[in-house]
């Protein structure tokens, strides 16, 4: 009998390959997502980890151990997978030698990027692990020593994407960067691509490449929700369902690396900081039991992965205000508050 045993590095490429074929079975991805987890998960055991949030200038950085059960949120952690693969091919389509790819809160698995790694060589592919919480840097160093994958990385940075700058000129072929909750309230995703894109080379890429925010009234009980802290969905809903009931009123926002190029206007009020969003009518109440105002998060990571409403918790939907039959036909006037925790802010007129 051979006593073959293979390594963390060939049980990574093993576990991705099968995860980005569109045609394999989603129960057995869900089984090979929580054997990644345990792949990602130092052998030498977790460090103790900081259970601390930190409150920032531009948001919150959740907390290290947080941070790592991200990647049980299981779908959310397949689409970006997906996506950044496609991205990276096709980018290298165009690049002769390695891509530059900054990794901007890559946690203490790095999650999003280090499973990817083995299907490429380090003649492809140089990264660069950033994240505000010397946990992290530490828990994604003992991740790449124990796979083995130490010629893919170029630099470990600690620091915070909301201001970091480069100095020596380097520009990145794509910024990969998840660091927001649904709504884009709390986490700093605004103020990251904010501060990161102009690192990208012309031609670059930031991933996700659009998050697109827009309100509808609906019922929010019966919307679909994935819990924070299980990744699983709360309830049920069949999808025509919320077709069929949901009366959308307007798209606020969508983030990209082009949302930067002409604005968006930044005004300050109490030394907070905020971007004026357009103004909707509030809509005559089709359903009466559907008066919800909901704000709806959808993540186009790259071409056509995208998170929709109950596939993750960064696409749960935000409850907003309850409307009555007085509200209708008033304005109402949004805003995006770019604070220690930014959010969605309304006012109705
Ligand atoms: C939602 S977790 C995602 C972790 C991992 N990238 C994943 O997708 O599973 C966000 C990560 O961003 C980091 N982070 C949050 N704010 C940051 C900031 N301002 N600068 C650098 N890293 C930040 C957190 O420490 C955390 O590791």
């Amino acid at each position: 009998m051979s006593d073959y045993r293979p390594s963390v590095k060939e049980k990574l490429e093993a576990i991705t390959t099968y995860l980005l074929q569109p045609a394999n079975g989603q129960r057995e991805k869900e089984i090979l997502l929580n054997g990644l987890y345990g792949l990602l998960t130092p052998r030498e055991g977790v460090e103790a980890e900081d259970p601390q949030r930190m409150d920032l200038k531009y948001g919150v950085a959740i907390s290290t151990a947080q941070a790592r059960r991200c990647l049980l949120d299981k779908k959310r952690t397949l689409v970006f997978l997906q996506g950044i693969f496609e991205a990276i091919l096709e980018l290298k389509k165009d690049v002769n030698g390695p891509l530059h790819i900054l990794y901007a809160g890559c946690g203490p698995m790095g999650t999003l990027m280090i499973p990817l790694l083995p299907l490429f060589l380090p003649e492809d592919i140089q990264l660069y692990l950033l994240d505000l919480h010397p946990e992290a840097i530490r828990g994604v160093r003992q991740v790449i020593r124990e796979s083995e994958l130490h010629d893919y990385i170029e630099e470990y940075i600690t620091a915070d994407a909301t201001t970091y700058t480069r100095t020596d000129g380097r520009k990145f072929h794509m910024i990969v960067s998840e660091a927001m909750d649904a709504g884009l309230h709390a986490e700093p995703q605004f103020a990251i691509t904010r501060n990161l894109h102009p690192l990208l080379m012309p031609g670059g890429k930031f991933l996700p490449e659009a998050i697109s925010l827009n309100v509808s009234l609906t019922r929010y009980e019966k919307e679909p929700r994935i819990d924070h802290q299980t990744f699983t969905l709360e309830n049920f809903v069949h999808k025509a369902w919320c077709e069929e009931k949901r009366t959308p009123v307007g798209h606020l926002f969508t983030l990209s690396k082009d949302t930067f190029n002409a604005g968006p206007e930044v005004f300050t009020d109490n030394d907070e900081e905020y971007i004026k969003l357009p103004a909707v009518t509030i809509p005559e109440l089709s359903h009466k039991d559907h008066a919800d105002m909901v704000l709806f998060t959808t993540v186009r990571v790259f071409g056509d992965h995208c998170l929709y409403t109950g596939d993750s918790a960064i696409t749960s939907p935000v409850f907003l205000f309850t409307a009555t039959e007085a509200h209708h036909g008033r304005p109402l006037k949004f805003h995006y508050v770019i604070n220690r925790f930014p959010r969605i802010g309304f006012e109705i007129g």
